[in-house]
């Protein structure tokens, strides 16, 4: 049993390289051209393979510790003879001979990078595949680790479909696309965004985000401390997944409600000893169920490759309480009519503000309304309510002057914001989508059609 070095082999043309992964530890048995440590320079990234078999005895590099051609990296103590060891496989042309006794060197084996053509040839060597040490390192390629290290796939978490479960591109990409449209957490994740945080950027870390500010604030002024509701927390942890995992779009219009805003007044003169007063939101439900069945796919989920279309219209609302936005949902939407819309919505807005609202009563919404009309304010960016993939959300409607081609005339004007998602919903779709909801609402006979 010898002692030998290993060292880093000719690097071609890099001064120094990067350790950037160690995949082995002391105690490790190790074979011969079994890939040790992945180092990294500008242009490409390249794993050491062992020169020999035997057990590693002492590590001498660590994380991004630079190395050049000749640092000893480890020390490993050889399984046999050392001078009947078998040459590094993924010799390249420009590698030294495997050098006997106690200065082993192996020969780098590159690994394919965005740089890949500026690679030196002497690099340029087939990649070979490790195989998994110590039944811990998962079992995928050079290029395939690195392309993993460069999405923030974790490997270990990766089921590989190749040959005898190796970790295949396809199965990284399809790993990262089932994260971003939230089937799949990473174990970070998950340790990270517990059920009910909103956090203050908490899963940052996850996302390779600088961490959240840390600011004493009482430094400044004076201040007041209190923990935010349990709605808040939830509401904040399910906005911020929605925020950054949906690549989503907000497309503005306007809608000419003047003469829907007079049926309106007439209708609640008509109902007066009803006791239910019609608010423009339940016209709004109305037309948008008539543009989603024109629409489909502002109806539909994403479920990993496939869009779900729904045969059903639940509307959500969102209605602002005391303890934070909460999104009851009005069922079969379609078979209801704005009266009665108007009285579940009220219904369910009161439940909403008491606390009582059931989750059965906030869930299975096909596509959701924030109407901030009450209020005020003109258009905002409303957040997708996933797995829904469009909101609307409605502001304030004023009076304002409309050129009808001859003249200006005054017309109420609803600015609608409707925000989808890029992934199932295209801009042209969005933009018919609000001139169909904008023709329905300006004339709303149409919603017979
Ligand atoms: N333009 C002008 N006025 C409007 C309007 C609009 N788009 N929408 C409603 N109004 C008027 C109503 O007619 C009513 O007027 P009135 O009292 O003179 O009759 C008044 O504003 C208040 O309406 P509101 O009680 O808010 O009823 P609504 O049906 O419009 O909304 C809720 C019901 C529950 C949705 C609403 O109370 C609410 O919570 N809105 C906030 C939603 C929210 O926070 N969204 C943001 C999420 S990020």
């Amino acid at each position: 049993m010898a002692l030998i070095d290993i060292k880093v082999p000719d690097i071609g043309d890099f001064d120094e390289v990067t350790v950037i992964e160690i995949l082995v530890k002391p105690g490790d048995t190790v074979k011969a051209d079994q890939s040790l440590l992945t180092v990294e320079s500008d242009k490409a990234s390249m794993e050491i393979p062992s020169s020999h078999g035997g057990v590693v005895k002492e590590l001498r590099v660590k994380l991004d510790d630079k190395v050049k051609q000749g640092s000893v990296v480890l020390v490993l103590e050889a399984e046999a003879d050392v001078s009947a060891a078998p040459a590094p496989s993924a010799a390249s042309p420009a590698q030294p001979p495997p050098v006997a006794q106690a200065a082993a060197v192996a020969a780098p084996v590159a690994v394919a990078s965005a740089a890949a053509a500026t690679v030196p040839p002497a690099l340029e060597v087939p990649a070979h595949e490790p195989t998994a040490v110590s039944g811990q390192l998962p079992h995928a390629s050079p290029s395939v680790r690195k392309s993993a290290r460069e999405i923030g796939v974790p490997l270990a978490e990766v089921k590989g479909s190749g040959p005898k479960g190796r970790i295949t591109l396809d199965d990284v990409q399809s790993f990262a696309k089932s994260v971003m449209a939230g089937d799949v957490r990473t174990q970070a994740q998950t340790a990270k965004v517990p059920a009910g945080s909103g956090g203050s950027g908490g899963d940052g870390a996850a996302l390779g985000l600088l961490p959240w500010p840390k600011v004493d604030f009482a430094k400044f002024g004076p201040i007041e401390r209190k923990e935010m509701s349990r709605i808040k927390k939830i509401s904040g942890a399910n906005l911020l997944r929605n925020a950054i995992m949906i690549p989503a779009v907000t497309n503005h219009d306007d809608a000419d409600i003047t003469d829907l805003e007079a049926f309106r007044v007439s209708t609640n003169k008509e109902n007066e000893k009803s006791g239910v007063k019609v608010t423009m939101l339940a016209f709004l439900i109305k037309a948008c169920v008539a543009t989603l069945k024109k629409y489909p796919e502002f109806n539909s989920s994403l479920d990993g490759d496939a869009i779900v279309y729904k045969n059903y219209w639940h509307i959500g609302f969102a209605a602002d309480t005391p303890n934070g936005l909460m999104v009851p949902v009005i069922r079969d939407a379609d078979q209801k009519g704005v009266l009665q819309l108007s009285q579940e919505m009220g219904e369910l807005a009161k439940k909403a503000r008491d606390g009582k609202l059931s989750s059965a009563e906030m869930s299975g919404a096909t596509f959701t309304i924030s109407s901030l009309g009450g209020i005020g304010g003109k258009y905002f960016l409303p957040i997708i309510n996933a797995p829904e993939v469009a909101i609307m959300g409605v502001s304030k409607s004023t009076m304002e002057p409309v050129w009808d081609g001859k003249q200006f005339v005054p017309r109420l004007m609803l600015p609608m914001s409707l925000t989808w998602d890029h992934r199932v919903i295209d801009g042209a779709a969005a933009a018919r989508f609000n001139a169909y909801l904008g023709q329905i609402l300006g004339d709303f006979r149409r919603v017979l059609l």
